[in-house]
């Protein structure tokens, strides 16, 4: 059984619906949904679907308080769903390669601290992209910088507004990210 602990800050729908697709696996399950955030969203979700969560704050992620928790859950796996801190380097050697991130857009293009949410989408309407997508990175200790994984890409009509390219973007995530851990995960190491 590989143990996945998924960290998110806001919503949440791609942590649940990762959760909901590993419910019923036996190889591979979603054992906890970590937040720095008290009241986000994907703790209440992950609660509905009886997953342990639990919440630290900037400096325990930093102090290895965090680092010490996924231990003693054994997690094998991490998966950033919307996570907006950045990973400290304990944890990254600790879990290396064994980190990933889901970023809105075909990174190298609009990455970087601060491009996160709809910020990314506004960037790919003034850039007046005529393609955009998600990719599946390992973490590192740039933000948005570590190897791609995967990418998948959609066409946007001239003047799609930011709101209708995330809806799109958002389609993808869905579909591709619990794929894309499966795969991962029943690599052999
Ligand atoms: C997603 O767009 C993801 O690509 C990004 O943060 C967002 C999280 O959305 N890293 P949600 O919280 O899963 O709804």
């Amino acid at each position: 059984m590989k143990k996945i602990a998924i960290f998110a800050s806001g919503n949440g729908s791609n942590a649940e619906n990762i959760i909901k697709y590993f419910q019923s696996s036996e190889q591979i399950k979603v054992i906890s949904v970590a937040s720095n955030n008290p009241s986000a969203q994907v703790l209440l979700r992950s609660k509905k679907h009886s997953i342990d969560t639990f919440v630290f704050n900037k400096n325990e992620l930093n102090n290895g308080i965090v680092l010490k928790k996924l231990k003693k859950l054994e997690v094998d796996f991490i998966v950033l769903a919307g996570f907006l801190i950045k990973i400290p380097l304990n944890m990254i050697t600790t879990y290396k390669n064994k980190i990933i991130n889901i970023h809105p857009s075909l990174l190298p293009l609009h990455g970087g601290k601060g491009m996160f949410g709809i910020n990314v989408h506004k960037k790919v309407f003034e850039s007046k992209d005529t393609e955009t997508g998600i990719t599946i990175h390992f973490v590192n200790q740039s933000y948005d910088k570590g190897a791609v994984i995967f990418q998948a890409k959609c066409g946007l009509r001239p003047n799609t507004p930011p709101k209708q390219i995330q809806k799109k973007v958002h389609k993808l995530e869905l579909k591709f990210f619990p794929i894309i851990i499966e795969n991962l995960l029943n690599e052999p190491n």
